[in-house]
């Protein structure tokens, strides 16, 4: 991972090759704390305050201390002003007492540099039987940091020969990729799977879906099966990551990257750079 300065640790500067937190975190010990990943345009945070609001959300589902956003969001932008065009990760760690979650808890904020990515994907259909498939409970909507079965289908997706996984919950409901939410256009309609199947609130999809609708296209958030996704003239992912990246293959059915693709593409880049005033 290619980290562009220092690593911050509770606000102070470490050389990221000295960058640590204890063994005994039960962040490493068992996946307890959240994250956020933010992307820099060129030094500034794009919807920098939804990610704060979605950090605080994840920390209090996981009865973690709330956390001190001002000091964390002065820490994100300094890093993103040093380093330029990055993503910014941010880690609240569980902390060093698993009866009392917060307890020496770290917070960790460094930038990545952008990997150049290919502008498409292909995805393979994995089911997420660990998913709650639409059952709400109290962790729905953290981002918490026990990704580990996401991670292992991105893996075997990969294993398979496809970039990624579209992860399909128990009752065959479409969900979202490990680390991206879905879309896709049939006959000119924005389809994505609304939030009540418990799926993260992904800050690029509701960005999307702000530009679909100032493009005049029909939205339709709801419950759909992979047949929906197989029949789509245009399907895409979107993540603070990727941004709007075209799907070219779902298994064996094969796409182009379409113009209304194309549209929420130049659209999202534009809602960008109007919000940061580029
Ligand atoms: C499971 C999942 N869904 C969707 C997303 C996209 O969210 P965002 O647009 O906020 O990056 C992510 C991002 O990491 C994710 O992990």
């Amino acid at each position: 991972m290619a980290v562009l300065g220092s690593v911050l640790i509770d606000g102070l500067a470490v050389n990221p090759e000295h960058a640590a937190i204890s063994v005994f975190d039960i962040g490493f010990q068992r996946g307890y704390g959240c994250f956020e990943a933010m992307r820099s345009y060129d030094g500034s945070i794009f919807r920098l305050e939804a990610h704060l609001d979605r950090l605080e959300l994840s920390a209090a589902k996981l009865r973690l201390p709330i956390p001190d956003c001002d000091s964390i969001a002065m820490w994100c932008r300094s890093t993103a002003e040093t380093a330029g065009e990055s993503v910014v990760r941010v880690f609240i760690s569980g902390g060093t007492d698993a009866r009392m979650p917060g307890t020496n808890s770290r917070v960790v904020v460094f930038a990545e540099a952008v990997r150049p990515g290919s502008s498409t994907m292909t995805i393979q259909v994995r089911t997420a039987p660990w998913h709650t498939d639409g059952d709400w409970f109290e962790l729905t909507g953290a981002k918490a940091l026990s990704y580990g079965f996401n991670l292992a289908a991105s893996v075997a997706a990969q294993s398979d020969g496809f970039d990624d996984a579209l992860l399909v919950g128990r009752s065959g409901h479409v969900l979202e990729g490990p680390t991206f939410s879905i879309g896709w256009i049939s006959d000119g309609v924005f389809h994505t799977p609304g939030l009540e199947i418990g799926i993260l609130e992904s800050i690029t999809r509701t960005a999307v879906i702000e530009v679909a609708g100032r493009l005049g296209m029909t939205i339709m958030e709801g419950l759909y099966e992979i047949d929906d996704v197989m029949s789509a003239d245009e399907i895409f992912a979107m993540s603070t990551v990727r941004e709007v990246l075209s799907i070219v293959q779902v298994d064996d059915r094969l796409l182009r990257a379409g113009i209304g693709t194309r549209n929420l593409q130049d659209g999202f880049t534009a809602l960008v750079a109007e919000e940061l005033h580029r």
